[in-house]
């Protein structure tokens, strides 16, 4: 096997984890003789300094001619604080999910037997919990038109826009992917109150009629909110818009334990990138804490989904899953005894190779 990945390091913490990452792929590559090759590419805040476009068109063509995209984080606080600041790092992470058709993000969410006790929430709640979200990534308040400021300054406004399709593209994925799991689906929207919502319960509940071992429900986003973290376990498949997705999956991060350890994959029908959901966590970049497992995970992803390579996307769990069963990781889940970043990211993709050595004597 011989493939190409992009790689989108980007801002703070971004090239850290994705370096660690890189090394999980490293490992698969050697232990399996696979080539993998990799591309750097500006995105964000570095590529705004390097060329004064967050998503410039070099970085667009690599990411269109490779056969996956790995991508760190965006985001630097030197532009959050400026009100008036013309582009944005966000915009680049924005541009490209839109450019590059990445309409369906998948973060799966599970707890981890190792890190129960430093959750908030009580073992017995989360104990088990093993549920994914499909966020809608390319339309909602995202993107929708018009948007902007009154002449005067003193309004602002942003529009929530869907059209049937773009639902409909996203709820197959999220039937097709109940139907390999528990054949659970749950919509999450706001039909109460939005437009938008009532437009995705009516195609959702039409689609449903091909799906009919899914059993299929609907939750207001308010009390899903509540529910995710009261009885995570009731979850499947939760489906929902873009801004709704963003929100419930940082809170659902809280079950895992840390926002660190969460993986997902941006799939289009043409490409497909694979990100932790954290940020670029400024405060932490250079001090090598940051916790990379969000990153390694979304390369197990990556191999699963872009190359079916189901076997080696397990062998990087099951590596992540040993260094959390013996305490070994960053500071943000082990306090007491954090490893650095790249110790952490060492430890995994040696336990990859040593895992498969044993496996396969
Ligand atoms: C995410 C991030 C982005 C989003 C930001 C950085 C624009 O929070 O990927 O979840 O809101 O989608
Ligand atoms: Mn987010």
């Amino acid at each position: 096997m011989n493939k190409n990945i992009a790689i989108l390091a980007g801002d703070g913490i971004g090239p850290e984890v994705t370096a660690e990452a890189v090394k999980a792929l490293d490992a698969i590559a050697e232990t399996f003789g696979y080539q993998f090759q990799y591309n750097d590419a500006l995105i964000g805040a570095a590529a705004i300094d390097a060329t004064g476009n967050p998503f410039p068109e070099a970085t667009e063509e690599s990411c269109k001619s490779a056969d996956a995209i790995l991508f760190g984080a965006i985001g630097d606080p030197k532009y959050d604080n400026d009100p008036n600041a013309k582009v944005r790092p966000e915009q680049g992470l924005l541009k490209m999910r839109k450019n590059l058709g990445l309409f369906a993000n998948v973060r799966p969410v599970s707890s981890y037997d190792a890190l129960l006790p430093i959750s908030p929430l009580k073992e017995n709640i989360i104990k088990g919990t093993d549920f994914v979200v499909f966020r809608e990534l390319t339309g909602g308040i995202y993107f929708g038109e018009p948007r902007g400021r009154s002449e005067d300054g003193n309004t602002a406004f942003d529009s929530c826009v869907y059209s049937k399709s773009e639902i409909e593209r996203i709820a197959h994925l999220a039937f097709k992917a109940a139907m390999n799991r528990r054949k659970k689906l749950t919509l999450v929207d706001k039909a109460n109150v939005l437009a938008t919502s009532r437009l995705w319960r009516e195609t959702v509940k039409d689609l449903s009629s091909q799906y009919p071992e899914v059993e299929l429900d609907f939750m207001f986003v308010d009390n899903a909110a509540m529910k995710i973290i009261q009885n995570p376990k009731d979850f499947d498949v939760v489906l929902t818009e873009n801004m709704f997705g963003d929100i419930i999956t940082d809170e659902a991060s809280v079950i895992s334990g840390s926002l660190g350890l969460l993986p997902s994959a941006s799939l289009g029908l043409k490409s497909s990138l694979f990100e932790p959901i954290h940020g670029s966590y400024p405060q932490a970049a250079g001090k090598g804490i940051a916790n990379p497992i969000g990153a390694i995970l979304s390369a197990a992803m990556l191999l699963e989904y872009a190359f079916d390579l189901k076997e080696e996307c397990q062998i990087i769990k099951d590596a992540v899953n040993s260094a959390l069963n013996i305490g070994y990781g960053t500071e943000d889940i082990f306090p007491d005894e954090g490893k650095s970043t790249s110790e952490v990211g060492d430890f995994i993709s040696q336990s990859i190779v040593n895992q498969y050595k044993t496996e396969s004597v």
